[in-house]
């Protein structure tokens, strides 16, 4: 289905190279990569018209379906999944008379004589040109079997038409078993013919890297050792593991998503610029990237390292949701870490002595892919004798890579006035108000992509096995040494607190996640301007404290304000006593940032505490533009605390 006319876009120079006709074989096809991803992005392709207009789709598995029914079924499904506005019923029905079925075991020699009649009926009557795409949603275990039978069967020569397979990840378990099951693919196939997908490298924001680095000529010479300090990668997800722990529980997620996802990104970051747009230059590149990390010794493990795994808590919507052990088909003493933070060096000339932190997680407060990449500190010499010299801060680019897609540059301005006083601000590109296109799931790229031929998008086998040997020490004292201190975590929450002290020693930290959200539960700040809340939101950082912990100690002097976003502490005068309990949302250390003065009571974490801390120093600098918001906090203190606070000495004493 075409929705613009195809002169239209050739005369914008817009036009797509049309994918070859072919048939889309899915082995493992009542699975739910089909239902949630493939079909969905399969119907986008066919309603952007970026299908072929000879195609076909035959599902494969063992599953109790006849073509009607599985019709019936993904019918159904498809409404659920997918990302389309308006769901075009009329498309639908077009898209989904090409769709058949066959039941079938993939160990059943016959089946596979019975899929090549059914291939050759199909070929005849869509005139796919013999082409087949074989779509491997199984596990790892079965692609071996699966390859013979199409071997027995003549499937995988190119005698007529092209034969090509998508493989889906995890690409083994371990760098063993991933050369292994490299040998054992590559026994029935050409590597030209193996797609090993990763379904990142499909979503535009994670190509649009390529693009920023390669394309903008300012960028370039900053990328390097001179300019960047640090390079962070998160990947979090709110979901626990679902339906799928028989699988999660062997794999953990340095194996589903670190290895691969992340690795792919921290590839298009940090990898020198190709010569050419060649798939074959762009992986060459990518390989000497990851071929570059310095693989970790065992003993540096526990420094560089930090493993979770989600307690119960609680969803987004305050129903309980269960701890990782008691999710459906995981072991009740599972050892598997469902967070995981790692610290990296990459030994090359253009990244030596520049960390590269990633995270990633299941069962946290958000859902997000960032990547933030942190510059240097310009000297402050300039500014000496000037208030600036103080409030120098790093620049920061983040690119947002799901969901709010977009890239902010976070710089310091000179604040309006006499004197120089320095403040962060931002610049935000968002793609969703510079394009109209709506970002797909990464699979609708990969799809198109392998029926074109294009395997730039797709990992080499030396890609994939250079990524499991960086985290194979890892795997291997995590797979030795048991936690001791799983759960660590709970549902819903921001991670292990250890992840947290990663950065640290280097004195750097995570860059905090949504605290815009944050800030505006906070009664203090309600009826704040948009641009006053973004201000305090870029100031903000975050800490996680355990049940237990104390945050603040009676006498210490407070030059922080805390902002709760989910746990509860008490608030404990000098005799001992808990004054009040505070929880989600709610302030404390207000005072002191008013204020110098010793503190009056200790606060102790009751549970599990994420807060978002805001130094004094950097209030200030906020607060200095806005007038009225101090006025506001000064009778906050007068009500709450019987503090009266002179505005101007206060400001003095920050300037
Ligand atoms: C998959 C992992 O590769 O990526 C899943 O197996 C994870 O566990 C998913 O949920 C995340 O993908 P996305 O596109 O939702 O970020």
């Amino acid at each position: 289905m075409q929705d613009v006319s195809p002169d239209f876009l050739s005369a914008l120079n817009l036009q797509e190279d049309a994918p070859d006709p072919c048939i889309i074989v899915v082995f493992g096809a009542s699975g739910d990569l089909t239902k949630r991803l493939l079909i969905p992005s399969l119907f986008n392709l066919y309603c952007d018209g970026l299908l072929p207009d000879f195609f076909a789709i035959l599902g494969m598995a063992m599953d109790d379906y006849t073509t009607e029914s599985f019709r019936v079924r993904m019918s159904t499904d498809v409404q659920k999944y997918s990302r389309q506005e308006q769901f075009d019923e009329t498309a639908w029905a077009n898209f989904c008379d090409r769709i058949h079925y066959l039941q079938a075991r993939f160990d059943d020699a016959d089946a596979f004589v019975q899929l090549k009649a059914l291939l050759q009926t199909l070929d005849t009557r869509y005139s796919t040109d013999s082409n087949v795409l074989f779509y491997m949603a199984t596990p790892p275990a079965v692609f071996g079997m699966i390859s013979s039978g199409l071997e027995s069967i003549g499937m995988n020569a190119e005698n007529e038409g092209w034969r090509r397979i998508i493989v889906e990840k995890p690409f083994g378990m371990d760098l063993s078993s991933a050369l292994s099951l490299n040998e054992e693919i590559l026994s029935y196939w050409k590597e030209q013919q193996v797609y090993r997908i990763d379904h990142y490298l499909g979503k535009e924001t994670v190509q649009n890297l390529l693009a920023f680095r390669f394309a903008n000529g300012m960028f370039e010479p900053l990328w390097n050792r001179t300019h960047i300090d640090h390079i962070q990668i998160t990947a979090t997800e709110q979901v626990g593991v679902e339906w799928r722990g028989g699988y999660y529980d062997k794999s953990g997620v340095m194996r589903d998503m670190i290895q691969n996802h992340l690795f792919q990104m921290m590839a298009y970051l940090c990898m020198e610029p190709p010569t050419t747009f060649d798939p074959e230059a762009i992986r060459n590149e990518k390989y000497k990237l990851l071929s570059a990390v310095r693989i970790l010794k065992p003993e540096e493990v526990r420094y560089h390292a930090v493993r979770g795994q989600y307690d119960e808590g609680v969803n987004l919507d305050g129903s309980p949701a269960k701890a990782y052990r008691d999710e459906h088909l995981v072991d009740p003493h599972s050892n598997t870490e469902t967070y995981a933070a790692l610290k990296l060096r990459i030994d090359n000339w253009r990244w030596h002595g520049v960390p590269v932190f990633l995270r990633s997680g299941k069962g946290l407060r958000t859902k997000s892919t960032e990547i933030v990449v942190q510059f240097r500190r310009a000297p402050e010499f300039t500014f000496r004798g000037t208030p600036a010299s103080s409030q120098l801060e790093a620049n920061q680019l983040i690119f947002r890579i799901q969901p709010n897609e977009g890239i902010e540059i976070r710089f310091l301005a000179k604040r309006p006035g006499p004197s120089m006083h320095m403040r962060k601000v931002n610049m935000n590109f968002e793609y969703d108000e510079a394009f109209s296109a709506h970002p797909g799931t990464g699979y609708e790229t990969m799809l198109y992509d392998c029926m074109r031929g294009d395997a730039s998008l797709f990992s080499r086998s030396d890609l994939v096995e250079t990524s499991w040997r960086i985290v194979q020490p890892v795997l291997d004292v995590w797979g030795e040494e048991r936690a001791r201190d799983f759960p660590n975590y709970p549902f819903g929450s921001w991670g292990p607190k250890a992840a947290f002290s990663l950065p640290s020693p280097d004195h750097r930290r995570w860059l905090a996640r949504t605290p815009k959200q944050a800030l505006e539960r906070v009664p203090m700040f309600e009826g704040s301007s948009k641009t006053m809340i973004n201000a305090f939101a870029m100031m903000l950082k975050p800490v996680v404290f355990n049940a237990g912990d104390e945050i603040a100690r009676l006498g210490t002097e407070g030059r922080e304000l805390y902002i709760i976003e989910m746990g509860s502490v008490d608030v404990i005068d000098p005799e001992g006593n808990v004054v009040t309990t505070l929880s989600g949302g709610q302030v404390f250390g207000e005072l002191s940032l008013l204020v110098t003065k010793e503190r009056r009571a200790s606060v102790r974490a009751v549970t599990y505490c994420a807060l978002y801390m805001m130094e004094k120093r950097d209030f200030c600098k906020v607060l200095m533009d806005r007038p009225h918001f101090a006025q506001k906090l000064m009778q906050v203190a007068r009500e709450r605390y019987n503090v009266i606070v002179d505005a101007h000495e206060w400001l003095d004493s920050e300037g």
